[in-house]
């Protein structure tokens, strides 16, 4: 039987100024019920945040900054590592249908093209009790940005890689395409070892066998992954 889902990106806020995406995704879902799907964008953010509590930098209007909000009632608490694992996976496969070449992910989920990070994913899980309540995907990818802060060791960006400028929207909508049909697909049917199999190839190191943990939960009721 076919099952319809809402489509990723049918409910999209767009600001051209946010602090973040992620903080503004939390807290829309603190206080109303936005849909599956729903995406937050912003041209620019001014506390965009990154993984161990880092800050995301990134220019205004030349790259991607946006949040999804799902609701992944169909997977255990500790099942967080798949999400993050599907989500990296699709947007690998979407750079490469963008004829983006070389493109690697970086345990857990950085990135990369080659050995220099081009973006990111930090996913906030909200739990409650034992059940896994909703998602929001933030993902951070350096688009059009060529000149980065000095103090980051290895940014690079689509269009230096590719050597063409690309249409944001373009390849927003190619990713989020992508993300929701992984996500229906492997995510949904609780295909693991497709997801595992699928992420271990495009990841950074893996000829070293680099340990995937089954899960990483931090604390109570909120987890970052
Ligand atoms: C990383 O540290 O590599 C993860 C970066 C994630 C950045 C994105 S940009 C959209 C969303 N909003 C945020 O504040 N962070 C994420």
């Amino acid at each position: 039987m076919l099952t319809a889902y809402t489509h990723f990106g049918k409910n999209h806020l767009h600001f051209d100024v946010l602090d973040s995406t992620n903080t503004f995704a939390q807290n829309l879902i603190a206080k109303s019920s936005p849909m599956d799907g729903t995406v937050i964008s912003a041209g620019f953010q001014s506390q965009g945040r990154g993984q161990f509590d880092r800050k995301w930098l990134s220019n205004p209007g030349e790259n991607l900054c946006f949040s999804i909000i799902v609701y992944p009632h169909f997977l255990q608490p500790n099942q967080q590592f798949y999400l993050s694992m599907c989500v990296a996976t699709a947007i690998a496969r979407a750079l490469e249908n963008e004829k983006v070449g070389n493109v690697k992910l970086k345990w857990p989920n950085d990135l990369y093209i080659g050995p220099l990070k081009t973006g990111g994913i930090l996913i906030v899980n909200q739990l409650q009790g034992l059940k896994w309540a909703s998602s929001v995907i933030g993902i951070g990818i350096n688009v059009n940005q060529t000149s980065f802060d000095p103090a980051l060791p290895n940014p690079t960006s689509l269009a230096i890689q590719t050597s063409n400028v690309l249409n944001l929207k373009h390849l927003l909508d190619n990713i989020l395409f992508q993300i929701e049909q992984d996500y229906n697909q492997y995510l949904r049917s609780a295909d693991f070892d497709h997801i595992s199999s699928a992420y271990h190839k495009y990841l950074l190191g893996c000829e070293k066998k680099s340990l995937i943990p089954q899960a990483m939960t931090f604390g109570k009721g909120y987890s970052k992954v």
